[in-house]
């Protein structure tokens, strides 16, 4: 290494030592500042990185909504009944495009406390590659190919397992109840307050019936939405609907997280144990140290 590469400091030191063998009294850096400094660093760059973190979060969550006041259902990933209904909708309804093609039936059969038989019977509606019906070990796929649906939608239907994680279930929920009727999409005629422009169509419009949207005051050229309301009733109302779409929604958070309520089980268990474990410590500690002091 050469004379430019040596930086001041390790010069500086170097100085210092060969001044104190030739008797000089000059302070040396001390060894035992470099950790306290690298203590403050390390507390400084985990400062910045949360504080860079909470505003990256501020930004995503806004941007998800776009806007757009989430809604947060009341869901309950212990609720077997809600998360039967959820599955029973999502294979119904979703699964013509989408899959959950990380879950299992058999999986999903033991977890929401059915039997594989009833699995079979109500929630495997596809087929497998030879034609014979889904069997109940198999992931939670469907039989549309990629190309198919990118030429039917423009875009893939997403594969949904995780999307309860990387989209948050109040923007799932929302946005199934944000479809509105616009007469400018050619397609599906409708758009989606939460996600504009969305490839997909209002598939439960049956149930909820239409919405159209509610402008407010002229404000730079256009009239923004302020809020939608019901112009053609569905076969459900609004309460029905909504409780629908925390079903499904429920089902969704239970397939991005299956293992949610066991972990919590679990680690209750766990946290007992550990308590329990505390107390025979402290009696142990007494014992040992009654004849020290
Ligand atoms: C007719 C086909 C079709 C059906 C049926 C369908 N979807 Fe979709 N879905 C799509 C398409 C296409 C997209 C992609 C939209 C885009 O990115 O513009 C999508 C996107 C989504 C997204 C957004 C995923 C993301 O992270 O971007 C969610 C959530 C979703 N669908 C939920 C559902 C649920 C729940 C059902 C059943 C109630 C359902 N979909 C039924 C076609 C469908």
């Amino acid at each position: 290494m050469n004379d430019h590469h040596i930086s001041r400091r390790q010069r500086a030191h170097e100085q210092a030592i060969r001044m104190q063998a030739q008797g000089g009294r000059v302070k040396v850096l001390s060894k035992t500042d470099e950790p306290g400094k690298i203590q403050r660093l390390l507390v400084l760059t985990a400062a910045a990185v949360l504080v860079a973190g909470s505003l990256l979060y501020v930004t995503e969550s806004r941007a998800a909504g776009a806007g757009v006041h989430l809604e947060s259902p009341r869901i309950d990933q212990s609720n077997d009944k809600s998360l039967q209904r959820g599955a029973a909708a999502f294979v119904n309804y979703c699964m013509a495009c989408h899959t959950a093609g990380y879950q299992r039936y058999s999986r999903l059969a033991q977890d929401v406390g059915l039997s594989e038989e009833d699995v079979e019977k109500n929630l495997i509606f596809t087929t497998d590659k030879l034609g014979e019906p889904t069997k109940v070990g198999s992931l939670m796929t469907n039989n549309m190919t990629t190309d198919y649906g990118k030429q039917a939608f423009g875009v893939v239907p997403p594969n949904l397992s995780l999307t309860a994680r990387s989209r948050g279930v109040d923007w799932i929920y929302t946005y199934l109840k944000s479809y509105y009727v616009d007469p400018e999409k050619a397609t599906t005629g409708v758009n989606n307050l939460v996600y504009p422009d969305t490839a997909m169509p209002h598939v439960l419009w049956d149930l909820q019936g239409l919405q159209s949207p509610v402008y407010g005051e002229e404000a730079h050229g256009s009239r923004p939405i302020t809020g939608l309301e019901l112009t053609q009733e569905g076969s459900m109302s609004p309460d029905e609907y909504d409780d629908l779409v925390a079903d499904i929604t429920n089902f969704m958070a239970y397939v991005s997280d299956p293992i949610k309520e066991t972990r919590h089980r679990v680690g209750m268990w766990v946290m007992l144990f550990l308590f329990g474990l505390l107390g025979v410590t402290y009696l142990l500690k007494k014992e040992y140290w009654k004849d020290v002091v």
